[in-house]
């Protein structure tokens, strides 16, 4: 089973709902750049208010601030890991790159979980979390497709892509993501 592994799919797709699923199951690290910077915000340090600020919107948070965050937790990190919600922009898939270069561990697959606009909109609604309304959801969308989605050309360039449909119950999904890094 490969255990060095990036969850990428747009808002509502699953990615944390099964990296949680896969990171008890395999003693995996599970690194959300959602989680973190939600615990930013509710520490309520100065870049926490920032951060939730631009969270709010269902903008990006900057790129030296997510990367600074990721820096610490990169270099303590197992053998065995999972990345969540980034890198988010080819800048920030860079700087994955030259980090996971440093402490010589490189990325083994790229899973990229797929679904229906109407689906996600749907799941996150229902979910109601605060970036979780009808133009933060259409805001988080646009995001994605202009900034995030430009990723899948480059992992499928190296090899590493992993296509799963993601509109299928939470088990169907999970044994699609296990098939595919068996
Ligand atoms: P983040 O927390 O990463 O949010 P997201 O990418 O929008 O992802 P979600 O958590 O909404 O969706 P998910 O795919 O994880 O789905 P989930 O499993 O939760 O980021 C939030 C914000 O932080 C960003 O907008 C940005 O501002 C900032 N940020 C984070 N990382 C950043 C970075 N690297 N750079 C810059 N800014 C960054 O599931 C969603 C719902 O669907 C749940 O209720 C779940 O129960 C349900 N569900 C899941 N799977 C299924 C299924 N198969 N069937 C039915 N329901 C399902």
């Amino acid at each position: 089973m490969k255990k060095k592994l990036l969850f990428l799919g747009p808002p509502g797709a699953g990615k944390g709902t099964q990296a949680n699923l896969f990171c008890k199951k395999y003693g995996l690290d599970h690194l959300s750049t959602g989680d973190l910077l939600r615990d930013e915000v509710s520490s309520g340090s100065v870049l926490g208010l920032k951060a939730e600020e631009v969270m709010n919107k269902g903008e990006l948070v900057s790129d030296e601030l997510v990367l600074s965050i990721v820096e610490g937790r990169l270099e303590n990190i197992n053998e065995g890991w999972l990345l969540d919600g980034f890198p988010r922009n080819v800048n920030q898939a860079n700087s994955l790159k030259s980090l996971l270069e440093k402490i010589n561990q490189p990325l083994e697959a790229v899973v990229l979980i797929k679904c229906a606009d109407d689906y996600l909109i749907k799941r996150l609604l229902e979910r109601g979390r605060q970036d979780d309304n009808q133009q933060v959801i259409k805001n988080r969308l646009e995001i994605y497709r202009e900034k995030t989605s430009p990723l899948i050309a480059l992992y499928k360039k190296e090899g590493i892509l992993e296509e799963i449909e993601g509109n299928a119950d939470i088990d169907v999904v999970f044994s699609c993501i296990e098939k595919s890094l068996g």
